[in-house]
């Protein structure tokens, strides 16, 4: 395959951008720039590194950010620092973060360019379990803890799904909820008269926080990550109709 296609399939960008990236001397193969669109690579073999990250051609990328306190999630803002400025060194374009965390949460978030995944684990009908850590105000009384794991009234039409609660510490607790509504934690906290003064996620479905990233960190899924995601919420025949449906087929 061309260097070109090759860095363009791997997600480093458009044709006429990994074109320039390959000019400047940006792209190495098994350790020697290359300066040529056109030379030959084995897409499984060669070692292709773009500003020294090695590319790994797969269609998709997916990768967990350790989310700091103090960054939005969204892909783009032009007042504040999002999730997309802490990972703007991957050389894959697309990326989008799934799901929301508040700009004051911390935790778990999954960055990924493959929609058909994204999409499933945000549907209500999958139950995707989420499971965060919060310190809050006051212990939660038995009454709050039964609301909570009852389901409780947040101001919107239908109560919230029942929760799973762990009592950790007298203010330190771990929920996890299937939905994923507006600030939902921290209204139901406040539906049981107590207050969020941290939150953290933990967890999405099979995925966990990696203990070893920094606030601030990344880093790509591993192989078995990926493939107990995909495993537990897309079946193949639903991504390919998916993928047709884009194409127009
Ligand atoms: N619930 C919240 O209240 N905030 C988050 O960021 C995530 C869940």
């Amino acid at each position: 395959m061309r260097l070109d296609r090759f860095l363009s399939e791997a997600g480093a960008g458009t044709r006429s951008e990994v074109k320039q990236f390959i000019r400047k001397g940006l792209v190495s193969v098994n350790g020697s720039i290359i300066k040529e669109a056109g030379s030959q690579v084995a897409e499984e073999e060669d070692v292709v590194c773009l500003k020294g990250q090695p590319l790994s051609f797969s269609k998709y990328h997916y990768y967990m950010l350790h989310k700091p306190a103090g960054v939005v999630t969204a892909t783009m803002d032009s007042r504040q620092k999002t999730v997309m400025d802490l990972v703007s060194d991957i050389p894959v374009k697309g990326l989008f973060p799934v799901g929301r965390l508040d700009k004051d949460t911390e935790g778990l978030l999954l960055l990924t360019d493959d929609g058909v995944l994204a999409h499933e684990l945000l549907s209500p009908k999958k139950h995707v379990d989420k499971t965060y850590l919060a310190e809050i105000r006051e212990p939660l009384s038995l009454e709050a803890v039964s609301a909570l794991r009852q389901g409780v009234d947040i101001g919107e039409k239908k109560k919230t799904e029942p929760a799973k609660v762990e009592l950790l510490e007298e203010k330190r607790i771990l929920l996890t909820i299937q939905e994923g509504r507006y600030h939902q934690i921290k209204r139901m906290l406040k539906a049981v008269e107590n207050e969020v003064l941290y939150l953290k996620r933990l967890s999405m479905g099979s995925l966990t926080l990696d203990e070893n990233l920094m606030k601030g960190e990344y880093r790509p899924l591993k192989e078995s990550e990926i493939e107990a995601l995909k495993k537990e919420y897309v079946h193949d025949a639903k991504r390919e109709s998916a993928e047709e449906k884009t194409a127009g087929i």
